[in-house]
């Protein structure tokens, strides 16, 4: 996991569910977020449109994503939760997409409500940090929000290329905090650890700034955990509420405080990096 997102479970230690961000934990929010119309109304608010998301992702950068991909491009999304978003970005671009996730129950949301698409949009339940990526020779690969699930950033990195045609890029939508013992810089654009890790493994990459964004989506997720509460109460559904408050409260001081950016990374595929577990060898 991130250390960003190490230093956010300290905080969220105490939820008394199943291990925050675990795929029991996972289960449970997407079964219920599935069924709720509370949360709809919170994606509504905070996000600009409702699809069941759990990232950080605005409409305004959903559209600039959208844009960068093109007709009839095979994309793989990791980390793709129920695949609201997937459908949205292949409707808008007629991509098709592959999505995967480890949540056994968003997946089968996603492939119970898209069955009349396939195999233009097709979803499979994969643990990204012990399973192989099925398929490969993708245009383009996406994760929006969940690298920092997967492990080391060099590795993930290295794991996403080799599953990349000649010519393809990834999309990495991902924050950056600044913590206590941080470098001053890590919030400068060239040097996040994402950026970091991209110039370390000699990868050709542009990278455009969702700060303003990243910060005001804080900001209005913890308004809209409060003001919705009691709803979420009225419909049994306290996990979810709590499980937005665990993490927003974290994310709005460093917003508040402007210690938190955003970027959309755009990575050129990296002909000469050796795929993971070949690295090294001669
Ligand atoms: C923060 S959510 C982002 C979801 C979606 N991309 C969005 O922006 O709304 C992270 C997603 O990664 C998935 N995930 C976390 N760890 C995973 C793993 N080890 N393997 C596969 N999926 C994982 C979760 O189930 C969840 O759907």
């Amino acid at each position: 996991m991130d250390q960003s997102m190490g230093e956010l479970m300290n905080h969220t230690a105490d939820m008394g569910q199943a291990q925050m961000f675990s795929k029991a934990w996972y289960n449970e929010y997407f079964r219920r977020a599935a069924e709720s119309p509370t949360h709809s109304r919170f994606c509504e608010a905070v996000y600009g449109r409702d699809l069941c998301q759990h990232g950080m992702m605005d409409t305004d950068e959903m559209d600039f994503l959208a844009s960068l991909l093109k007709p009839g491009e095979k994309v793989l999304e990791v980390g793709c939760s129920n695949g609201y978003i997937t459908e949205y970005l292949h409707q808008r671009t007629a991509c098709t997409i592959r999505g995967v996730d480890y949540s056994d129950v968003a997946i089968a949301q996603a492939q119970r409500r898209t069955q009349g698409k396939a195999p233009a949009l097709d979803f499979r339940c994969v643990d990204l940090i012990h399973d192989e990526l099925p398929g490969g020779d993708y245009d383009v690969i996406l994760a929006i929000d969940s690298i920092y699930f997967m492990g080391d950033y060099g590795a993930t990195l290295a794991k996403l290329n080799a599953k990349l045609a000649p010519g393809g890029r990834m999309i990495v939508a991902a924050f950056q905090a600044e913590e206590e013992n941080d470098p001053d810089t890590i919030l400068l654009p060239g040097h996040t650890r994402m950026a970091e890790t991209l110039q370390g493994l000699s990868f050709r990459y542009t990278q455009h700034d969702f700060t303003a964004n990243i910060r005001n989506h804080w900001i209005k997720n913890y308004e809209f955990s409060r003001t919705l509460q009691p709803e979420f109460a009225a419909e049994g559904n306290e996990f979810l509420c709590e499980a937005r408050m665990a993490e927003n409260g974290w994310f709005k001081d460093h917003a508040e405080r402007g210690t938190l950016v955003r970027f959309l990374y755009v990575i050129d595929h990296n002909p000469n990096l050796a795929p993971p577990g070949l690295q090294g060898a001669r």
